[in-house]
């Protein structure tokens, strides 16, 4: 477990950019955080690190969107606003099984059973001083 105190969207987006460096294709990221806690942030880290050229936003419609990067692609889930579980599956399946993309989940905590047991935990919370605090398990 590694935590680490952030003071602006900018270190959020850093936090996720080093978290990149250690992930690999087939990886899937758990982000729980209250609302605006800086998932988004950190999904737009996670994206350039594996040198993506789009900018992360919030999948405002879409349960899932994809992001091209070098090293694979990214599907972003924002998962917020899904009604439950099966509805993510037959909207996301082939994404939650791609061997060759990393899945990055935001509201994870909303639907445990659609968390691998291999999934890399990472949970932002704010802190008193209006930074954030972000862990990543393991
Ligand atoms: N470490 C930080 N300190 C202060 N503000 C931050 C920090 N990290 C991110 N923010 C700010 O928090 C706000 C919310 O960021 P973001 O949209 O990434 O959160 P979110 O968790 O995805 O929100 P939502 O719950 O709506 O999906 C943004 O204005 C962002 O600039
Ligand atoms: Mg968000």
């Amino acid at each position: 477990m590694t935590s680490v105190h952030s003071s602006n969207s900018d270190e959020t987006v850093a936090a996720g950019r080093a978290l990149a460096e250690r992930l690999a294709p087939g990886d899937v990221v758990a982000l729980q955080g209250d609302l605006g806690a800086g998932k988004t942030h950190f999904v737009r880290g996670l994206v350039e690190g594996w040198e993506g050229a789009e900018r992360a936003t919030s999948p405002t419609f879409a349960l899932v969107h994809e992001y091209d990067t070098r090293r694979g692609p990214v599907y972003h889930l924002d998962l917020y606003r899904a009604g439950s579980a099966e509805e993510i599956w037959s909207a996301a399946h082939d994404e939650l099984h791609a061997p060759h993309g990393l899945v990055v989940m935001e509201w994870a905590d909303r639907f445990p059973e659609l968390i691998p047991p291999g999934a890399v935990r990472v949970d932002i919370v704010h802190t008193g001083d209006g930074g954030r605090l972000i862990t990543v398990n393991p």
